[in-house]
């Protein structure tokens, strides 16, 4: 092969045109039982913990929002929510375990219930607890809860149209995150067209793992901005710089001497260029000037990782997304020498292997080549989460009070 026919694989993330759900109604299901289902409807406000919170994060008012007795199988509402989707242990009816809530009021008519709600929805192809429902699909759950529709004389040819598809991305339960696009919901997370911008959901999952509403977010190479925009959606604050700003929000500093006081931030998200194969801007000290074969880009980098480390509060969480390189029939594990630097200074939690889409190699050609002439493609990204250790190095972690370390057979 042409030696010179071999480009550096960039991996630039393009999204294809996925915004299609500007400020519809949408429709939630949050789950309740025979015991919760009273107390609930009665104080009018509705709550969830942790692996739904995001999803009523992202109620608006006006929106509907059905509850779904689990014990009994009935699909109780319609309810329309009276304020946004919000984080307020105080208010929700069960304090600090299920802190994420929406008020709402009835409909002025009597609470109407549907029975085999489980059924329906698996008839539906709706998957109750992480869909969110399109106005479309609101409108038919509301008839059939009515009863102004009989669920046996349903035709629903497009059952997807009952779904707002990409209104938000899924939270990752498993080390493998995986989705098809840049950006999600009714407005754009950074720049598609900015070389090397992040995919948002990688943010996103960040968020609701490691922050709760009202947290400090850094973002020390903001690029096109990605983390602002995810951040603003999701009620975090959002401190934001890059050595060349895109946007006025974005301001002017270099990674590794950060105008900040320490111990201020309570989490830090960075994608850094993962060697010099983007041309982001020609600023001298843009650390995608040096290629990843060179030890002085891990140097430049663990500076700004020391930089990260004192402005973040003990016992915060960061997250690095970071590619490894071919290029030049050459590979350089860029994650590996990065985890061994991030870990000099922070406590590891974990690696996520985030798949690569669209990115400028995933054609038809680049696949052969890589195939004939015995190299890979770069198929998923790195994102290393570290934790800065608690001041109080003796304090042990909490023991989790679970019965369930092992997996069933
Ligand atoms: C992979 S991009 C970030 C993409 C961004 N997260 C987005 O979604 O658009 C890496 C960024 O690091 C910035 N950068 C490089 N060297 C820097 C430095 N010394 N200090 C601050 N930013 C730097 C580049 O300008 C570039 O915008």
């Amino acid at each position: 092969m042409n030696k010179q026919a071999i480009p550096i694989i960039t991996g630039i993330e393009e999204s294809k045109s996925e915004n299609t759900y500007p400020s519809l109604i949408k429709g939630y299901v949050l789950a309740c039982t025979n015991k919760s289902e009273k107390q609930l409807i009665e104080s009018g406000v509705f709550c969830t913990g942790r692996a739904y919170g995001h999803k009523v994060m992202a109620v608006k008012k006006g929106d509907i929002v059905f509850l779904l007795n689990i014990d009994t199988d009935e699909l109780i509402g319609p309810f329309i929510a009276k304020s946004e989707g919000d984080y307020n242990p105080e208010k929700s009816p069960f304090g600090s375990k299920y802190p994420y809530i929406v008020e709402v009021v009835s409909d002025g008519t009597t609470i109407h219930r549907l029975s085999n709600a489980k059924n329906l929805f698996k008839k539906l192809n709706i998957n109750w607890r992480s869909d969110i429902l399109s106005e479309k699909g609101v409108q038919l759950i509301k008839q059939l809860v009515l009863r102004k529709k009989d669920i046996g004389t349903l035709r629903i040819k497009n059952k997807e149209t009952l779904i707002a598809k990409n209104y938000r991305p899924p939270l990752f339960s498993t080390t493998l995150w995986d989705y098809p696009y840049q950006s999600y919901g009714d407005t754009p997370k950074g720049n598609n067209k900015y070389p090397g911008v992040t995919p948002a959901f990688i943010i996103y999952n960040m968020l609701y793992r490691y922050t709760i509403p009202g947290d400090t977010v850094l973002d020390p190479m903001t690029g096109s901005g990605t983390t602002i925009d995810v951040c603003k959606e999701e009620k975090r604050n959002v401190i934001a710089f890059d050595i060349v700003p895109t946007r006025p929000d974005i301001k002017q500093a270099d990674a590794r001497n950060l105008p900040l006081p320490d111990e201020s931030i309570d989490m830090v998200f960075i994608d850094s260029p993962y060697g010099d194969n983007i041309r982001y801007n020609d600023h001298p000290d843009n650390i995608g000037h040096i290629p990843a074969t060179d030890e002085a880009f891990y140097d430049e980098l663990e500076k700004v990782m020391k930089e990260c480390y004192r402005v973040m509060k003990p016992g915060k969480y960061l997250g690095w997304l970071i590619g490894d390189q071919w290029a030049k029939k050459h590979f350089v594990p860029v994650g590996f020498k990065i985890y061994e630097r991030l870990t000099k200074y922070f406590e590891p939690v974990d690696i996520i292997s985030v798949v690569r889409r669209n990115q400028a190699s995933n054609t038809p050609i680049w696949h052969r080549r890589a195939i004939e002439h015995n190299f890979y493609l770069r198929g998923f990204k790195y994102l290393i989460i570290v934790r800065k250790p608690d001041k109080d190095s003796s304090s042990k972690k909490k023991d989790l009070n679970i019965k369930w370390n092992f997996y069933e057979r």
